[in-house]
């Protein structure tokens, strides 16, 4: 059978870094605090020269370089993305333009955190599909936009930054032991959409708006969603926790990490940490994390890693693949 096997990845990360400290004159809150409650201890955050389009662009050509790939040899691309520089076009085609790549398609997936991992699905659906045989995913956000920067419970937790895959088309034996995508699991419920959601659209207020979150009832949900979508990915690949080399889970907050790890029995030294140097940066959170683990050394071929995310909607998702 054919599998979506990953060539290569990258990462981009705006210039400027917020360390917890410098939010102490600007609201009240502390460095303490952030990292007591949330392990977040700086973000990035994009000047108005960087944008959603230029920090996916950076991200995909440092993907395309590791494949040894080409724009040319993409047929696919597949932005996540809760921050689009326009309404529309979809950025996903301007990052096309960017790249100088004429031919193909691209389009965004809005799915707010869990982006990626629907991303990454739904790239793998086209290439076992046929109708693509190498595609760019990119996770890109720049939520410092759709931040309330005087509301103290929403602007110290998220940062900008930018991630992505190239995956190809590679003929499997259909067995657990080959590369590629071997399982995934997608969720919504919208009934959830007053816990966290952004306060203004094109066809409501006619403004972009801002992000508003009960962070008790998002982490009130987020432990059972995540793992009930984790073991039904388990159940579909037929694996346990113990056979995972690496869970990278959406990096919203150290604390709804331990706990999903600790409730699926997946050791501590398995799991990729980046909410401390990011923040939570939404779609671009997990090609984050995992460009830090493939680049110290910790994510090698053959490994086998459960992505996982959940946020606004309630969107929730995990994606298992075989590195
Ligand atoms: N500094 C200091 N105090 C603060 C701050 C701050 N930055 N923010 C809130 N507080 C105060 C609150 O006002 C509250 O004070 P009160 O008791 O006087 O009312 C107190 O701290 C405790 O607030 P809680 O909301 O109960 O704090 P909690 O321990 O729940 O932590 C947090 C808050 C970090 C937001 C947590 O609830 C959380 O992480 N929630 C989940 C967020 C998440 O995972 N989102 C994922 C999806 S994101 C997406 O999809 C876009």
């Amino acid at each position: 059978m054919i599998r979506s096997v990953v060539r290569g990845n990258g990462a981009a990360l705006p210039r400027r870094i917020m360390k917890n400290a410098d939010f102490e004159g600007m609201v009240e809150t502390s460095d303490e605090w952030i990292v007591q409650r949330t392990g977040i201890r700086q973000r990035h955050v994009a000047a108005d020269d960087e944008t959603t389009a230029s920090l996916g662009e950076a991200a995909a050509r440092a993907a395309l370089d590791s494949a040894g790939m080409t724009p040319a040899d993409i047929d696919l691309i597949i932005l996540a993305t809760s921050t689009p520089n326009n309404t529309f076009p979809a950025t996903a085609v301007e990052i096309q333009n960017r790249l100088g790549m004429h031919h193909g398609f691209a389009f965004d997936m809005q799915a707010v955190c869990s982006g990626f991992v629907y991303a990454v699905a739904t790239a793998d659906l086209y290439i076992r599909g046929g109708l693509a045989k190498r595609v760019l995913v990119i996770g890109s956000e720049t939520f410092s936009r759709i931040l309330d920067w005087s509301d103290r419970s929403t602007c110290v937790l998220f940062g900008d930054g930018a991630g992505a895959l190239v995956l190809e088309a590679e003929e499997g034996a259909g067995a657990i032991t080959d590369r590629g995508v071997l399982a995934a699991s997608l969720r919504s419920d919208g009934v959830h959409k007053d816990k966290l959601f952004v306060d203004g659209g094109p066809s409501t207020t006619g403004t972009v708006g801002h992000l508003r979150m009960e962070g008790r009832e998002v982490f009130k949900h987020a432990v059972g969603m995540i793992t009930d979508v984790i073991e039904a990915t388990f159940g579909q690949a037929g694996i346990t926790a113990e056979d995972l080399d690496w869970f990278v889970p959406h990096q919203a907050n150290k604390r709804i990490i331990d706990a999903s790890a600790k409730k699926l029995g997946i050791a501590e030294e398995k799991v990729v940490v980046t909410v401390d140097l990011h923040g939570n940066t939404s779609a671009a959170s997990v090609p984050l994390a995992l460009s830090v683990a493939v680049a110290d050394g910790r994510i090698k071929k053959g490994d086998l890693v459960l992505l996982e995310a959940m946020g606004g909607g309630f969107t929730w998702g995990a994606v298992l693949l075989r590195w």
